[in-house]
């Protein structure tokens, strides 16, 4: 039984989640409203557009589809602003590793992230050639909780979904893979990623062993 290791770009496997949240707090701030590390949690994992709803609702502020699409492209422009030079030392501690573990083991790799910036960070950070196929926000239409990203990348990767292992941060990326019937591995803190299968601070906490046992199931 073939198994497949699926992995969220943002938070997971680079430190980009700060970045995000610096480009919402922007847009949050020039429209007066509170914008919290708290809040930024229910924008984890989801799309652009939907985040940009959020923050809206949390300010009870309504706004014309031209004003949101600007402050849509003004949001990715600041974002990707903090990425110019972006190399391999944007990779989280731990996450090389393992993934150096899984190719020596032959194991499928995909990407399941909702970014549409995806592509280019794993060309920035040198580890594109690692994942078999990469799913992002360009390729779904339906955002994390719903499990379509996950589903897909399984699909690809010629896996059945419970044999798959899915790395994640956010809740709405757990939720995604349990409702996906995929294995939820939370990466951060376990009061926030309580309903994950299994829970690790970061990638340094996730010895071989664990990643053997999985591959051996
Ligand atoms: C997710 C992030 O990976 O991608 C979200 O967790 C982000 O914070 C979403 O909003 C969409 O990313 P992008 O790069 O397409 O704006
Ligand atoms: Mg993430």
């Amino acid at each position: 039984n073939r198994k497949a290791f699926i992995f969220d770009l943002d938070g997971v496997i680079v430190d980009t989640a700060k970045y995000h949240y610096l480009a919402w707090q922007k847009i949050a701030n020039e429209l007066n409203i509170e914008f919290t590390l708290e809040h930024n949690e229910l924008l984890k994992g989801v799309s652009r557009v939907r985040s940009l709803d959020i923050i809206l609702e949390l300010g009870k502020v309504e706004a014309s589809q031209e004003d949101k699409d600007r402050w849509l492209v003004q949001k990715n422009e600041d974002y990707l602003s903090y990425l110019v030079d972006m190399d391999e030392n944007e990779i989280l501690p731990g996450v090389f590793p393992v993934l150096k573990f899984l190719k020596e083991k032959n194991q499928p790799i995909a990407l399941g992230s909702a970014s549409k910036n995806a592509r280019p960070i794993l060309e920035k950070t040198g580890i594109l050639s690692y994942f078999d196929a990469i799913v992002d926000g360009n390729d779904v239409t339906n955002a994390k909780p719903d499990p379509e990203v996950f589903l897909i990348a399984a699909k690809l990767l010629d896996t059945k979904p419970e044999n798959a292992f899915v790395f994640e941060d956010s809740v709405a990326g757990v939720q995604a893979a349990n409702i996906g019937n995929m294995t939820s591995i939370g990466i951060g803190e376990s009061g926030i990623l309580h309903e994950a299968k299994y829970i690790f601070k970061d990638f340094t906490a996730i010895d071989t062993n664990f990643i053997e046992d999985l591959i051996n199931r």
